[in-house]
């Protein structure tokens, strides 16, 4: 596992960005798995800005979008997928074609998971998956328990994770109460996993995921046992007195694409 601790979001939504962009101008195919939430925000709009200035070139990327809502259509402005298109496919200009959604509103939810999870193999599996983290240690929507074989499935969103997601709903009874979400199995097989963690009140999770039991009861905690693992965190998240790696600028060399 990389570390990479620097001053603030905007430093860590920098690096993440440049880090993608890196891989994806030496491999411009590259499949993406894409997650929404608070924390990748400043990564997206980076990544845009990077984008612009002609960094590198999007437009054979495959981007899979990383969980979804039960019961929410894409076009849906809540949905994962509408807030996908809005930060990272229109900005970057991929094209409808190379985004694969979870679709949470589809009648058979069972074949929404596999038609994912083959698009997914036929992709040639995915380099680099970016995550956030949540506070009971769930990456995408593998809520705890989920160990590291977890399926692409269908999950029951906790109480404090719904209490989280209520900030994008009118109240928190009305955020759904299921979620699909690309399994913990595709998370760890990904060439890259990026891993960002920004402000204090992730600082507890994040000594858990680092130094914690791994166990089926924190899943970030997977990513200790897993190869091609960079976390970035800003110093407000990092639990420790003394970063270990700030200095640290190079990138990584297990970033191949
Ligand atoms: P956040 O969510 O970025 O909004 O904190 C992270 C997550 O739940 O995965």
């Amino acid at each position: 596992m990389r570390l990479r601790i620097v001053d603030d979001y905007e430093a860590l939504s920098a690096l993440a960005a440049q880090l993608v962009a890196d891989l994806v101008r030496v491999k411009p195919e590259a499949t993406i798995v894409a997650p929404t939430g608070e924390t990748p925000q400043g990564f997206y709009a980076a990544l845009a800005r990077l984008h612009s200035q002609g960094a590198f070139d999007a437009s054979r990327l495959r981007v899979f979008q990383l969980d979804e809502y039960v019961g929410v259509a894409p076009n849906d402005p809540r949905s994962f997928s509408s807030w996908i298109q809005r930060t990272l496919l229109d900005p970057l200009g991929v094209d409808d074609t190379r985004a694969v959604r979870l679709r949470g509103d589809a009648a058979d939810l069972v074949a929404a998971c596999r038609d994912y999870d083959e698009a997914l193999r036929a992709a040639g599996g995915n380099d680099i998956v970016v995550l956030g983290l949540g506070r009971d240690g769930h990456l995408g929507f593998n809520e705890p328990p989920a160990d590291a074989t977890a399926p692409t499935r269908v999950v029951q969103l906790s109480a404090e994770t719904r209490a989280t997601l209520a900030r994008y709903w009118e109240r928190q009874d009305t955020v759904p109460s299921q979620a699909l979400t690309c399994g913990m199995t595709n998370i760890l097989a990904a060439r890259n996993k990026l891993l960002l963690v920004s402000g204090e009140h992730k600082r507890e999770i994040l000594r858990r995921v680092m130094t914690g039991p791994v166990t089926p009861e924190t899943p970030g905690a997977y990513l200790r046992e897993s190869a091609g693992v960079t976390v970035i965190a800003d110093v407000a998240a990092w639990p420790w007195p003394h970063p270990p790696s700030v200095a640290e600028t190079t990138i990584p060399p297990h970033w191949r694409a």
